[in-house]
C-alpha cells in the first residue's frame, strides 16, 4: 500500500506491481522536497546519490540537502557524462566506491540523472550486495516518460546496446519537470520521440493532443509538461503493471526500436552523429511504412506520423550525401531530416544489427507496428526483403 503524503506538491501515478508497487512524482520546482517523499517512500538513514557532472552540478546540492533536511545522511558518486559511461568499467568504478562508503543493504541509492544514469545506478542497485533499493530522479524527458519506469536497469556491452542487465523495480520516481530547463534540445527531441511513440500505440486521443500542443511543449510551458509527462507515466505505467518482465505486452514499447536501433548501433559504430530520439523517430517512420505494407495503417496516418515527429523537430527521412549539412533549427516540418550517408551504410549491415537484438525470438524478427494510431499489433513473419524496403525508403 503506497501511502502519498496529504499535501504532496506532485502529481503522482502508481506502478502497480502488488507489493513491489510504486508512486510516481512528477511536479515543477519540487525537487527541493525530494528528502520528504524519500523519507515516506523509503523510511532509510542512508543514501548513496549516483549522477553525472553536468547533472550534479546544477541539481546535486539541491537532492542532497532536502535529504539532509530529512536527516538521512548522503555520500555521492558522479561519472563522466554521455552514453560511454554505461559500461562494465564504471560499474567496478561505483562498487569500489560504495566499498570506500561501507554501504550496506539497507542504504538506498539514488539514481540523479538522465537515462544513462538511471540504467547505471539501477544495475549497481541490481547487483551490489545482491540487490539494494533505489529511487530515480530523472532529469532529462526521456527518462521521465521512460528509462525510469519499469524497472529496466544494464548497461553496454561491446556486441550491442543494453546487453547486459536485470529487472529491478525502483521504490518511487520522483520527476522534477523544472529539470527540463536545462536540457539540450536534442536530448529533449529523445524524450519526444517515446512521447510520440506511446501515442501511436496506446492512446489516439493523446496523440491527437501531442499535434495540437507540440508548440507549447517545445516552448517548455509547465502546465504542459506537467501534463505531457503524467500523461505517459500513464501509458508506460500501465503497460509494465500487465507485464513486467516483457513476455508480451511490453514488447509493444518497442515500437520504432527494432530499426531504430540497428540505425543508431550502426551509425554510431561509423563515426555518425545520431542520437537515440532521431534513431527512434526515423525507426517509427521505417515501422509506419512497414505497417502500410501490411494495411495495418492508412498513407494519413502515417502522414499524420510523420508530421508529429517533424513538428518536434525530429528526423523523418535521411538525406542522400551532398543534402543538407544540418537541421536547421526552424525546420519546416516536411523537410526535417537526419544528414547522413545511409546509402553508404549497407542494408546488409543494418539487418545484420537487427539479427543481433534482445527481441529477436528464435532466428525470427518480431517487429511492434502501428495498428491505425492508438493501437499495435506485433509481426514476426516480415520478409527481409519487406524490412530492407522499409529502410530504404528512410532516403526518399
Ligand atoms: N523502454 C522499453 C521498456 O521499458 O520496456
Amino acid at each position: 500500500m503506497i501511502h502519498y503524503p496529504s499535501d504532496s506538491p506532485a502529481r503522482t501515478v502508481t506502478v502497480d506491481l502488488g507489493q513491489r508497487s510504486y508512486p510516481i512524482y512528477i511536479g515543477s520546482d519540487i525537487l527541493g522536497r525530494f528528502g520528504e517523499a524519500f523519507e515516506s517512500h523509503c523510511g532509510r538513514r542512508r543514501a548513496v546519490i549516483i549522477s553525472d557532472q553536468t547533472v550534479w552540478d546544477l541539481y546535486g546540492p539541491t537532492v542532497e540537502q532536502s535529504l539532509r533536511r530529512a536527516n538521512v545522511e548522503t555520500q555521492a558518486v558522479s561519472v563522466p557524462p554521455g552514453e560511454k559511461s554505461k559500461c562494465l568499467a564504471m560499474v567496478e568504478m561505483i562498487y569500489g566506491r560504495l566499498f570506500e562508503f561501507s554501504t550496506e543493504r539497507s542504504d538506498v541509492i539514488v539514481a540523479l540523472g538522465g537515462g544513462v544514469v538511471g540504467d547505471l545506478a539501477g544495475f549497481v542497485a541490481a547487483t551490489f550486495k545482491r540487490g539494494l533499493p533505489y529511487v530515480q530522479v530523472p532529469s532529462s524527458l526521456l527518462a521521465m516518460v521512460d528509462s525510469s519506469i519499469g524497472g529496466k536497469t544494464g548497461i553496454n556491452h561491446p556486441r550491442g546496446k543494453n546487453m547486459i542487465g536485470a529487472f529491478h523495480q525502483p521504490q518511487m520516481v520522483f520527476a522534477d519537470c523544472a529539470t527540463l530547463k536545462t536540457l539540450p534540445a536534442r536530448e529533449l527531441g529523445c524524450g519526444l520521440a517515446e512521447t510520440v511513440k506511446h501515442g501511436i500505440i496506446r492512446d489516439a486521443a493523446f496523440f491527437a493532443s501531442l499535434e495540437a500542443n507540440s508548440q507549447p511543449i517545445l516552448a517548455l510551458e509547465p502546465d504542459r509538461l506537467i501534463e505531457l509527462v503524467e500523461r505517459n507515466c500513464r501509458i508506460k505505467a500501465a503497460v509494465v503493471s500487465a507485464d513486467e518482465r516483457e513476455a508480451g505486452l511490453r514488447g509493444i514499447l518497442n515500437c520504432g526500436h527494432t530499426i531504430g536501433h540497428a540505425l543508431e548501433t550502426v551509425w554510431a559504430s561509423r563515426g555518425g552523429d545520431i542520437h537515440h530520439g532521431e534513431a527512434v523517430s526515423l525507426g517509427l517512420v521505417a515501422a509506419g511504412r512497414l505497417a502500410l505494407r501490411r494495411s495495418l495503417l492508412r498513407p494519413d496516418e502515417l502522414e499524420r506520423i510523420r508530421q508529429l515527429l517533424g513538428s518536434f523537430r525530429l528526423p523523418v527521412r535521411i538525406e542522400p550525401p551532398g543534402g543538407p549539412e544540418a537541421i536547421p533549427a526552424n525546420a519546416d516540418r516536411a523537410a526535417c531530416a537526419l544528414p547522413g550517408d545511409l546509402p553508404e551504410i549497407p542494408l546488409a549491415t543494418l539487418y545484420e544489427a537487427m539479427r543481433h537484438d534482445k527481441k529477436v525470438q528464435a532466428g525470427r524478427i518480431r517487429f511492434a507496428l502501428p495498428k491505425s494510431i492508438g493501437n499495435c499489433v506485433f509481426q514476426d513473419d516480415l520478409t527481409e526483403s519487406e524490412i530492407k524496403q522499409a529502410i530504404s525508403s528512410l532516403g526518399e
